[in-house]
């Protein structure tokens, strides 16, 4: 089995521009394995997105998914979706922000303003298209993932630095709810 690890911030690769995926592969085991490698490691690591470059892949796949979110329960899952070659675009000017982690940032956390309701494609392993239009979390996790793929961490769209903190300090401050229900 091969052994994957997720990159961390500061390493060249997560700055790279990744290369989009060639057509004819569509269909392909390789492709496949690289979904199911992607997939694993979302799990294992307990995300909700992941890019090919943050393990080192300088391609143009994203996989992402929720079950139930951890604390705010009653938010809307978001179905499990690799997409290769994805694209978006904004379908209204509203921006919000709302903090953000990543696999390859570890504790830190911050306020990014992102795009509430995008529309989005991308191809699946098979070579089918994947069309939705999304709201709030779901739109942020795509446009966070889409960043990686453009060798943007989401440290660099940070207006607000105050937001800045670790995990626990943001828990313990108020400005994070803690994991644990009321
Ligand atoms: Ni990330």
């Amino acid at each position: 089995m091969d052994s994957y690890t997720v990159i961390q911030l500061g390493n060249p690769l997560l700055r790279m521009v990744s290369e989009p995926i060639s057509e004819d592969l569509f269909g392909s085991e390789k492709l496949k394995k690289m979904e199911s490698i992607l997939f694993k490691i979302l799990e294992e690591k307990q995300g909700l997105g992941l890019a090919a470059p943050q393990i080192a892949i300088n391609k143009r796949a994203i996989v992402f998914g929720m079950k139930q979110h951890p604390i705010y329960t009653d938010l809307a899952p978001i179905p499990f979706t690799v997409l290769f070659n994805p694209s978006f675009e904004p379908l209204s000017d509203v921006i919000e922000e709302g903090y953000e982690g990543c696999l390859s940032v570890g504790q830190l956390r911050g306020k990014v303003p992102r795009y509430k309701t995008i529309g989005y494609r991308g191809y699946d392993a098979n070579g089918n298209l994947i069309e939705r239009e999304v709201s709030d979390l779901h739109a942020r996790v795509v446009q966070h993932e889409f960043d990686h793929l453009d060798g943007v961490i989401f440290l660099d769209k940070v207006t607000d630095h105050s937001s800045l903190g670790f995990h626990e300090e943001l828990i313990r401050s108020g400005a994070l709810p803690s994991k644990k229900a009321d």
